[in-house]
């Protein structure tokens, strides 16, 4: 444990979590407990808890859940340290000096600094003989002078060695120009040792994270040679998929929406244009992350991708992980060019305009591609469109979008409404059918129903995890529990989690500290929100004879060391639950 155990205690008891998050969501209490919206994913009815008593916060939509310092970290986006920092101070509590966290911390505050500084340096070439044909290429492609200030465009100079000089000049050292990814290490075995500059002769675009902080930087060749761009790879501050490009100026925009595009040009051409809400991904696919922070600063995405056939099944991929992150999603549909750089330079903002107009929300925008494939001209590929839509709009939940969208294909197919009504309350019958049939499955195979939520957390040995999971939920209501735990190790775990968990929980009871789930540290917010949401599907009352059970379960299959059936498991889930008397 980085920071003393006692500090956390006070940390948490001076930071009541209802406090803590009330500044973020609106809570209202019902009963025990406090409600509120998820600030984690979009949703319009309060599913998430806050329960002050246990010092937790639990979603029973997305399944997040931890403490008030994972609620920190979370929704600031912090390391462990750093929330436990943050909250020190709003507390008014000097944190302990923990040479290691100082250190990481120390390290990182050096790289944003390294950053900036390479940002600065590379920013003035633009304005220096040595950097005399990046200006050119810039202007070449449209950029203004304002534009290449406010984004602070640079060049990096057709050099080995121009910023590695200049930033030791700066008393920074060559080991953390690696760790910034600024330099490279030779691999010829002569010059073993020796780093060189990465980005030579290259349009740099510098990455700032929502902070302000310089984290990477992507770089742009100025002819046809490979790579196009270059980018950091991944550093201690720079991570791709959590951070977009421009985000740090179009979180400002008054325009109420976001535009997610593929490029950096494109990003940048858009806010030259004056349409100050575009953002890029970082030259990967959209993730969940990256959704999940949009949802952060706006509630309607407007996805922007390249006409081209990769642009499409990008788009295709991206509309389910931004709807899932509770986002509104329009599509532009690309034509005329290839992309919204090329477009705004051809056209201008006024036709570009029109064009956002026209953006067509998600299931327009597919019914459009279905359309696309057929030719309705001929019998047999107008039923195959008909079957096709009925299979989209059925999926939708609202009954009024059903007949609206209905409407629109049976003109186009032109068939009377009613015929299409049929034929979408069909699909969606068979799609009923289907859930349903997925849902049994699911439910007739307990092993792969049991297992966490979170893909990361993974368990081997259902029956024993089941045991190990009734035994850290009864321990956390009721820690005296711990004194009758006997001969139960952490080692007797099968899950490496939960026998982490254990382990923390026993020490802090056997010094005498709080046992709650609000102090666990070193895990992640996973492996948090995991432990959170045992505890709330373990509500019973404790009881020491099933207590006692589930370590003699647990101590039993780890002397057998082996793999329960899942004729054992259901046997055994049936029992947990006679005994808990719950429903089944
Ligand atoms: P594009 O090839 O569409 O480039 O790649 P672009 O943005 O239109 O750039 P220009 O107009 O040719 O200058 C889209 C994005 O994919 C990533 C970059 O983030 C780029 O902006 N990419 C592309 C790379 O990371 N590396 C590459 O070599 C190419
Ligand atoms: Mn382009």
């Amino acid at each position: 444990m980085a920071f003393p155990p006692s500090f956390i205690d006070e940390l948490v008891a001076r930071n009541p979590i209802e406090d803590v998050v009330g500044q973020y969501v609106n809570l209202r209490r019902s009963g025990a407990n406090l409600f509120g919206l998820c600030p984690f994913h979009g949703e319009k009815t309060a599913s998430f808890s806050v329960a002050p008593d246990k010092g937790i916060y639990y979603c029973f939509g997305c399944h997040k859940g931890g403490g008030v310092i994972n609620f920190q970290m979370e929704i600031e986006g912090l390391s462990y340290p750093d929330a436990v920092r943050a909250l020190a101070k709003r507390a008014g509590m000097t944190v302990p000096e923990d040479e290691q966290y100082e250190s990481r911390y120390h390290q990182q505050e050096r790289l944003w600094a390294l950053c900036k500084e390479a940002a600065r340096f590379f920013h003035r070439q633009l304005s220096a003989p040595a950097g005399a044909e990046g200006l050119a290429y810039a202007r070449k492609r449209g950029m203004t002078k304002a534009i290449l200030t406010q984004f602070g465009i640079g060049f990096a100079p057709n050099s080995y060695d121009a910023l590695l000089k200049a930033m030791k000049q700066k008393g920074y050292t060559e080991e953390e120009l690696l760790a910034a990814d600024l330099v490279s290490k030779s691999r010829n075995p002569e010059k073993s040792g020796h780093v060189y500059d990465r980005f030579r002769n290259r349009l740099m675009f510098p990455i700032i994270d929502v902070r302000g902080n310089v984290i990477g930087f992507g770089g742009r060749v100025m002819d046809d040679s490979t790579p196009k761009y270059l980018n950091s790879s991944e550093t201690l501050i720079f991570n791709k998929r959590k951070n977009l490009f421009a985000l740090n100026l179009a979180k400002k925009s008054k325009l109420g929406y976001l535009i997610l595009v593929e490029g950096y040009m494109d990003a940048i051409a858009l806010h030259q244009y004056g349409f100050d809400c575009a953002v890029a991904s970082l030259g990967t696919a959209l993730t969940e992350d990256g959704a999940s922070l949009l949802s952060r600063y706006t509630e309607q995405v407007v996805l922007i991708y390249d006409g081209d056939q990769a642009g499409q099944n990008a788009t295709k991929r991206a509309i389910p992980i931004l709807e899932k992150a509770g986002l509104q999603v329009k599509v532009l549909q690309m034509r005329d060019a290839k992309d919204p750089d090329e477009f705004l330079k051809k056209f201008g903002a006024d036709r570009f305009r029109l064009l956002l107009e026209e953006s067509s929300n998600r299931i327009e925008y597919q019914l459009n591609a279905i359309r696309k494939k057929y030719d309705l001209g001929e019998d047999d590929q107008r039923v195959k469109f008909l079957q096709e839509s009925a299979e989209l709009i059925g999926t939708l939940g609202s009954a009024v979008q059903r007949e609206v969208y209905g409407g629109r294909v049976a003109e186009a197919a032109k068939i009377s409404p009613d015929a299409m009504k049929l034929e979408v309350d069909r699909a969606r019958k068979r799609l009923q059918y289907q859930q349903k049939k997925k849902q049994e499955t699911i439910d007739l195979a307990p092993a792969r129903a049991l297992q966490p939520k979170s893909r990361t957390i993974r368990y081997d040995n259902m029956k024993s995890a089941m045991a190990e999971e009734s035994v850290i939920a009864q321990v956390l209501r009721e820690p005296a529990l711990l004194d009758q735990a006997g001969e139960l190790k952490e080692d007797m775990f099968s899950s490496g989690l939960l026998g982490r968990v254990y382990a923390q929980l026993r020490q802090r009871h056997e010094m005498g500290l709080e046992v709650s789930a609000a102090v666990l540290t070193d895990l992640s917010g996973d492996e948090m929100s995991h432990i959170t949401g045992i505890l709330q599907r373990n509500q019973e009352p404790v009881s020491e004879q099933a207590f006692q059970d589930c370590i003699r379960t647990i101590r039993a299959e780890h002397q057998a060391a082996g793999v329960s059936t899942e004729e054992d498991l259901l046997a055994f889930r049936n029992q947990l639950k006679e005994r808990k008397g719950l429903r089944s």
